[in-house]
């Protein structure tokens, strides 16, 4: 009889809990080139919930099971794979990126090359806040600089705005700017409830810039000095374009990686043109190979050097994983939601 793993999957779109269920399932082999992970941690990202209820299309197979993130111990090895991984503990990226079977499982078959080695001062817990959150955070602080400068030296002594600290992307972007020696502004709802940017050194906290322009333009040239930030790094990119031109430095770059409250913003061109400044849009799923590498030897390098680490909003069991879908698209939470199968 065929080995079985305890699984959660969906096989039409909707609501989380219409849709989610959760049982058994084939446990998979891993085929040439690819390693069976052991999930101990299991990683769910706005992306997860998003693809679930439709939002981003019909369902692209029969039965998914979700969640691109996760962490836990390479157990078996395909044909090809050096034997020394077996045993090693990874965290994994893309692992339900156009493929069926996700995280939210006791097992995943996949491509050695997307199992990357978690650094031995990092739980599980850790590893599956890595895929999206981590990857996306560091590719915003490095996309589009001096390419002669490494492992975000090009920080150093730049001032750099992160919206939204509590948020699961926003909180390794502090992390990692703060480790590679940038001031760091960042913002929330409520800044007084941003405990965890705080301890990780961020230098000035603010409501977010939509809240009131012209006092955010005029707090952000006192703490510069009037010469701006040298970068931007956001989810909400509506709630800021306005005021880019006010707030950057000359020739800086604003890493946007979503605008959820206003998908289709206003570029104020001329200004931003007059300021040289670059706007880059990111999409982790899809990004350039030398680029994801570049973050994955990056983020290694910060968590450990930095010491940064998860902010973890919930953890819920494998059966409950409608609720941990729904804690994401809750819209308050603070940092990661993980499930663990
Ligand atoms: N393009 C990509 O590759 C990529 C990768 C990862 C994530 N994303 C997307 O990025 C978004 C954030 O992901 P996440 O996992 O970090 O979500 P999250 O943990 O839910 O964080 C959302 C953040 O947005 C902040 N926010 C709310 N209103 C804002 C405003 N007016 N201005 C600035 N910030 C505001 C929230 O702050 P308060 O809680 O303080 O209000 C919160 O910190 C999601 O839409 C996700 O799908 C895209």
């Amino acid at each position: 009889m065929t080995e079985q793993m305890k699984a959660a999957w969906y096989t039409r779109t909707g609501s989380a809990a219409e849709t989610l269920e959760t049982g058994t399932l084939p446990k998979p082999s891993p085929q040439p080139g690819e390693v069976l992970v052991r999930i101990h941690a299991s990683g769910v990202n706005p992306s997860d919930a998003k693809k679930r209820s439709g939002a981003r299309g019909a369902m692209q197979f029969e039965q998914i099971v979700p969640h691109s993130d996760g962490a836990g111990i390479i157990e078996a090895i395909g044909k090809g794979v050096a034997p020394g991984r077996l045993s090693e503990r990874v965290w994994l990226w893309n692992a339900q990126w156009n493929r069926p079977l996700g995280t939210a499982a006791e097992y995943i078959a996949i491509p050695e090359s997307q199992a990357v080695p978690l650094p031995d001062n990092l739980a599980f817990e850790d590893g599956a806040c890595l895929g999206i959150p981590a990857m996306t955070a560091y590719i915003a602080l490095d996309i589009n600089h001096d390419p002669a400068l490494d492992l975000l030296e090009h920080l150093r002594g730049q001032t750099v705005l992160v919206t939204g600290a509590n948020g699961a992307v926003a909180h390794y972007a502090i992390g990692f700017a703060k480790s590679a020696g940038a001031k760091v502004i960042t913002t929330a709802t409520n800044p007084d409830t941003a405990d965890a940017a705080k301890q990780m050194g961020a230098d000035l906290l603010l409501e977010h810039a939509d809240v009131d322009p012209d006092r955010f333009t005029k707090r952000v040239a006192e703490f510069t000095g009037g010469k701006g930030v040298g970068r931007i790094v956001t989810s909400e990119l509506g709630s800021i374009l306005a005021i880019t031109p006010d707030i950057l430095a000359p020739a800086s770059t604003i890493a946007a990686y979503g605008s959820e409250k206003t998908p289709a913003p206003t570029l104020p061109f001329y200004p931003l043109m007059f300021k040289n400044a670059s706007l880059e849009s990111i999409f982790v799923y899809e990004i350039a190979d030398e680029i994801r590498a570049r973050a994955i030897r990056g983020i290694a390098h910060h968590l450990v050097k930095g010491g940064i680490p998860a902010l973890i909003d919930g953890i819920f069991p494998l059966d409950e994983i409608a609720a941990a879908h729904e804690r994401v698209e809750s819209g308050s939470k603070r940092g990661m939601v993980l499930v663990t199968p």
